[in-house]
């Protein structure tokens, strides 16, 4: 029995969240699996009407009560700062100290490639998202605000430890899924201190792996290699903010973020799985959200509870209704989300 809990969040969140629960009910039933659901209300609604994020105490009970969390979306136009956003899901990641935000970019089928070159053979590769630094912390301030004088820090940390940790488990992935290549994407010709951090510690680190290639890119130039020639890339290494510009850059490339799923891990620890789109407020309540990002989260998580050859039935089945057409419209379908969802429910029947 794997206890799960469901974060549906706000604007789509709880759509694509709808069919993932029925995703559940249904491999449970037809696999024989166990699964305890339990859904949490985290979200603007109650940010707005109580000032809670996490509610107090919950953060620590959350490893001792769950095996995995499956996260929706938060984002909600009456906080346009986001702060609901920062007290709950920045908080679960550096919270629980889910250092590895893993991003898969590999696009599915060649009708959904943008590019010139798009070939499911060249379009492959994994982010490896730093997820507790950065400019993320919160850390700062306002001096003189709302005056001509205001001045705003937002202060950028990378630790010795939060760096090496995350360049190492890039390369073991990329040892252990017998990747070729590890590149290092960073601004150190811009950003002095830890610009230099990361490019000591990448070399550090990648001396321990001989066998794979190590290389560095500028952000700027991966973000133009990422369109220009995608097949260069196989597991990238990067800090909080360029992982979250450059996974959206990758998910344009590989279907769009209605495909893009991701993993936030700490291998000793409770792991969260989310799509990597947002609230979407554009098309929030239309019923035509692409769940297919949603439920290649759900294969992350279900790969990461060993449930493997389940997790493998959802792509193969999320293939095949590309290849059938049997998909939203941001995929050249004409199905509406429900529909979609059916049909790869259905496929476990
Ligand atoms: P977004 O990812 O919500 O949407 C970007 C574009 O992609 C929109 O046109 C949207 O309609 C489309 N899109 C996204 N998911 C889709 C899906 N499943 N099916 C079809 N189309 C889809 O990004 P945004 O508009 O910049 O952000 C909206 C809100 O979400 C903001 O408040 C932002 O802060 C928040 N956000 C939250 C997360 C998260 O919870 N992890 C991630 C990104 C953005
Ligand atoms: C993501 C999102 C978040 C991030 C926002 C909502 C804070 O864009 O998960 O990619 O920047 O990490
Ligand atoms: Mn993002």
């Amino acid at each position: 029995m794997k206890r799960i809990l469901l974060i549906p969040g706000d604007g789509i969140g709880p759509e694509v969240m709808g069919h993932a629960k029925n995703l559940f009910c249904t491999i449970g039933r037809n696999r024989n699996l166990e699964f305890s659901i339990t859904e949490a209300d985290w979200g603007a609604e109650r940010w707005l009407k109580e000032g809670v994020g996490i509610p107090k105490g919950e953060l620590s009970l959350l490893p001792k009560k769950y095996d995995a969390i499956l996260f929706g979306a938060l984002g909600d136009p009456r906080i346009p700062d986001m702060a609901h956003g920062r007290a709950i899901l920045l908080e679960l990641r550096a919270g629980l100290d889910l250092y590895i935000n893993l991003r898969p970019v590999k696009l599915l089928h060649n009708r959904l490639g943008v590019l010139k070159a798009a070939d499911v053979l060249n379009i492959d590769m994994v982010i490896f998202r730093e997820n507790t630094q950065d400019i993320y912390g919160g850390n700062g301030g306002f001096l003189h605000q709302n005056t001509p004088n205001e001045i705003t820090i937002d202060e950028s940390i990378h630790t010795h430890h939060g760096v090496k940790r995350i360049i190492h488990e890039a390369f073991k992935y990329a040892q252990k899924y017998q990747r070729k290549r590890v590149t290092l994407v960073d601004k150190s010709n811009a950003i002095k201190f830890g610009g230099s951090l990361w490019q000591r510690l990448f070399k550090e680190v990648s001396r321990k792996f001989p066998e794979i290639k190590a290389d560095h890119l500028f952000v700027d130039v991966a973000a133009y290699y990422l369109v220009q020639n995608p097949a260069r890339f196989d597991v990238i290494v990067t800090s909080n903010l360029f992982g979250d510009i450059l996974s959206d850059l990758g998910a344009g490339i590989a279907g769009g973020l209605g495909l893009a799923s991701s993993a936030n891990i700490n291998p000793e620890a409770l792991a969260l799985f989310e799509p990597v789109h947002g609230s979407a407020p554009d098309i929030a309540g239309k019923g035509i959200a692409n769940p297919f990002a949603m439920f290649l989260s759900v294969a992350m998580m279900l790969d990461h509870l060993d449930y493997s050859s389940v997790a493998q039935e959802i792509r193969q089945a999320i293939v095949k209704a590309i290849e059938n057409h049997q998909c939203t419209r941001d995929l050249g379908g004409q199905l509406n989300g429900a529909e979609a969802a059916q049909y790869i429910i259905e496929q476990f029947a």
